[in-house]
């Protein structure tokens, strides 16, 4: 495993859309291990594989019940009520800012293995769902912030 450089804003890769995952190789979980070593390092909670310079359908969450590998991920389900909450992107440090997003959602997707599973996911998972999804789609969180937070001065 290793880590790699992380995308920031300005890079167009991260405005691109990604491509689906056809085949789950050594390469693909060569990619995948990488991203939550990268996740990790950088103490994100998320991690989408165009952050990593790869325009793939692939992304990592660990909002502290441990990673979670989706390939392909789709939202199958969402909640009509929505969330407004700070976030933050590791390709735009320093940043942070009130998205709203729905406060539960269920993702469809494959695993490393390239099982199917499904994942319910309320308020920080929700969220993480969301935001790395919208990665895969050339999305980033600034297009959707409702309001900056300076999160120094509010501690
Ligand atoms: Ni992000």
């Amino acid at each position: 495993m290793a880590t790699r450089e992380i995308r920031k804003k300005g890079d167009e890769i991260l405005r691109k859309k990604c491509k689906p995952v056809k085949e789950i190789n050594a390469r693909t979980i060569e990619l995948i291990d990488d991203m939550i070593e990268t996740m990790y390092n950088a103490d994100g909670v998320g991690l989408a594989a165009p952050q990593v310079g790869i325009l793939k359908r692939i992304c990592v969450i660990d909002v502290g019940e441990g990673p979670v590998v989706l390939i392909n991920p789709e939202k199958v389900e969402e909640s009509k009520e929505q969330i407004q909450a700070v976030e933050g992107c590791l390709s735009i440090p320093g940043v942070y800012g009130e998205v709203k997003r729905p406060e539960r959602v269920v993702v469809k997707a494959l695993n490393r293995d390239g099982e199917y599973f499904t994942i319910e996911g309320t308020g920080m998972l929700a969220r993480a769902l969301c935001h790395e999804i919208d990665h895969l789609d050339g999305i980033l969180f600034e297009d959707k912030v409702i309001r900056y937070v300076d999160v120094d001065n509010e501690e």
